[in-house]
């Protein structure tokens, strides 16, 4: 049994709580929410409408005592940015591991992260794009663009109308990671649509004057972030070190031998 605490209980974190309440490989131990927040207090299984599971939903600010009494194996976070170094502090004393999804680091967040990470080696998945699916279409991508160089890519992402940050991360990724393969200089436009309540969907179309080829990945449900979350717990349990979603798909390995075959 993996025991898990989740850090933030709103739209995504929710439903990371229905999954680890219905999953027999998972049990859920703490649940946090913001300093403040009316959700402090109440019973999460009683929050997500589900009987009372005994287990209390604290404000972050507690994380560090909780973590320590309930000693979770893996803390799975849909928070803010602001609290990694809040999350990881608490989380090398009790010695949990870490999957992040929450997306909007900074650089200098990012280095603080895994800088503190290696030093303390404690294991974390870095994931600001969970979905299973998402993975699987960067390592396509790759393949893509080094077979067709010369085509032009552009990337559309649209989300429902409450989502702030505009390009997704996930386009920007998927960007960047065209623009490691493709020439240097390669000219790769994002759009951004904001509409009704999509959960997520980017689409890569690129196009020469006689063809053209598109790749969509949709998400029907924040089922398919909380999919890709619980098997990056399951994977980094007994880990220690950085590591991103590619890892936990094995497709990192595959690159690399596809790098050397070719
Ligand atoms: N990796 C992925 O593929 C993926 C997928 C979906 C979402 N995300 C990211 O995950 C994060 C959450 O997304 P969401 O859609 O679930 O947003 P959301 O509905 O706004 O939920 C975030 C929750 O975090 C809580 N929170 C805010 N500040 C906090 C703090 N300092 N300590 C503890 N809890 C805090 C808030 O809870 P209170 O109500 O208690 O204030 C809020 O309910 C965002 O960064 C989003 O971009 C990533």
């Amino acid at each position: 049994m993996i025991q898990v605490a989740v850090c933030g209980v709103g739209r995504t974190g929710s439903e990371v709580l229905r999954a680890l309440l219905d999953s027999d490989p998972f049990h859920l131990t703490a649940a946090f929410c913001s300093a403040g927040s009316e959700k402090a207090g109440r019973d999460a299984g009683e929050f997500i409408n589900r009987p009372n599971t005994g287990v209390l939903i604290r404000e972050i600010t507690q994380i560090e005592q909780t973590l320590a009494e309930t000693h979770p194996d893996v803390l799975i976070d849909f928070s803010n940015a602001a609290n990694s170094r809040t999350i990881l502090r608490a989380c090398k004393k009790s010695r949990t591991n870490v999957v992040f999804c929450t997306t909007g680091y900074s650089e200098a967040d990012m280095l603080w992260m895994t800088d503190f990470t290696r030093h303390n080696k404690l294991g974390v998945v870095f994931a600001p794009n969970v979905t299973l699916g998402v993975n699987v279409l960067l390592a396509a991508l790759r393949l893509v663009a080094r077979a067709l160089p010369s085509f032009d890519y552009h990337v559309t992402e649209t989300h429902h109308s409450k989502k702030y940050d505009i390009p997704s991360g996930t386009a920007k990724k998927i960007a960047n990671t065209l623009a490691q393969e493709l020439p240097e200089g390669a000219d790769i436009p994002i759009d951004a649509v904001r509409a009704g309540g999509y959960v997520g969907m980017h689409t890569v179309l690129l196009a020469s004057d006689y063809e053209r080829l598109s790749l969509t990945h949709e998400s029907f449900s924040r089922r398919a972030f909380v999919e890709g979350a619980l098997t990056a717990a399951e994977f980094v349990v007994n880990r220690i070190g950085w590591y991103e979603m590619e890892d936990v798909l094995g497709m990192r390995a595959a690159q690399l031998a596809a790098t050397a075959v070719s």
